[in-house]
């Protein structure tokens, strides 16, 4: 929500020059002398290693800091600590779980603050996933992506990605799980100027159809597991699986941004079969990070 269509075109074109730079053995050096604090309030596999990988490729330096292990476990406040940061570092990725945390450490750190997931959005996710999808399909504009499951943190920037890249959206979602409005309302704006359009439904086969990709998540995000058994009760039929994939586009692509939970989002055939292009996706994430790193940090 932070950038320019322009500026969502430049980073996805400056990944690729990245991957490629670093596919042939090179060091670009671009964060060289920058130090680039990781705090992490939540687990992950993927944002965490990625960036880290990336700081390092780019000739920076990274510090892990879980928030556990920092005095915010024992309350000081995060403006308290986003004070300090921004004397120690050059920059910042964060996954928290409130949005105003983010807001909090861009305001009294002063640094480029990276969002590594919060409970509104993925930002860094939907660059690897419309980076991804440029590799595969080799354009974006015009290309149909149905998202299956819930209107959460990575279908709301999914949605301001695709209006940014001209694409086609489609929701399929049961009814009260719907993406935020803010978002909404955001994503219908840019699609005006980039020919994007979107359609938000509760029934995943008419999603699905013709789909060029088919895009799910969890049911259930970190944090949610109070909600486990009435997702998993409200979600049924929201699946990837063989029938769905058989409505889509013959060349049709699966992704899910990791991580999976096979037989309930997605079936283990769906995941592994020869659709998906969830493994290069997630590859993606590190060169999605370089691309970003550059654009904030370089
Ligand atoms: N896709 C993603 O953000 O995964 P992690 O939670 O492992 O970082
Ligand atoms: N929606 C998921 C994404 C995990 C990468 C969550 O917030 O847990």
């Amino acid at each position: 929500m932070d950038i320019t269509t322009d500026e969502f075109t430049a980073i996805l074109k400056k990944t690729a020059e990245l991957k490629a730079e670093i596919k042939k053995g090179k060091q670009p050096d671009v964060l060289k002398g920058k130090v680039v604090a990781m705090l992490f309030e939540k687990p992950s596999t993927r944002t965490r290693a990625s960036f880290e990988s990336a700081i390092l490729r780019l000739c920076g330096k990274a510090v892990y800091l879980p928030s556990a292990d920092l005095q915010l476990k024992r309350g000081e406040p995060v403006k308290d600590t986003a004070r300090m940061f921004g004397g120690y570092f050059d920059g910042l990725v964060a996954r928290v779980y409130q949005h105003k945390t983010i807001r909090e450490l861009v305001e009294f750190s002063g640094l480029s603050v990276i969002n590594g997931l919060c409970n509104k959005a993925h930002p860094t996710q939907a660059i690897c996933d419309l980076f991804t999808i440029m590799e595969v399909k080799k354009d974006l504009k015009g290309r149909k992506l149905a998202y299956i499951g819930d209107g959460n943190n990575v279908c709301n920037s999914l949605l301001l990605a695709c209006a940014h890249s001209g694409m086609h959206i489609s929701v399929a979602r049961p009814e009260g799980y719907d993406p935020d409005a803010v978002f909404l309302a955001e994503a219908s704006k840019i699609a005006k100027n980039t020919g994007a359009t979107i359609e938000i439904t509760t029934d995943p086969t008419w999603a699905a159809k013709e789909a060029d990709i088919l895009y799910t998540d969890t049911w259930i995000s970190m944090g949610e597991d109070a909600e486990k058994e009435k997702k998993l009760r409200d979600f049924q039929g929201y699946q990837i699986n063989e029938g769905l994939i058989g409505l889509a586009a013959k060349d049709v692509s699966v992704m899910h941004c990791l991580p999976a939970y096979r037989e309930l989002e997605i079936t283990e055939q769906a995941l592994e079969g020869s659709h998906s292009v969830v493994w290069q996706q997630g590859e993606n994430k590190m060169y999605a990070a370089c691309g970003v790193l550059d654009f904030f940090l370089g």
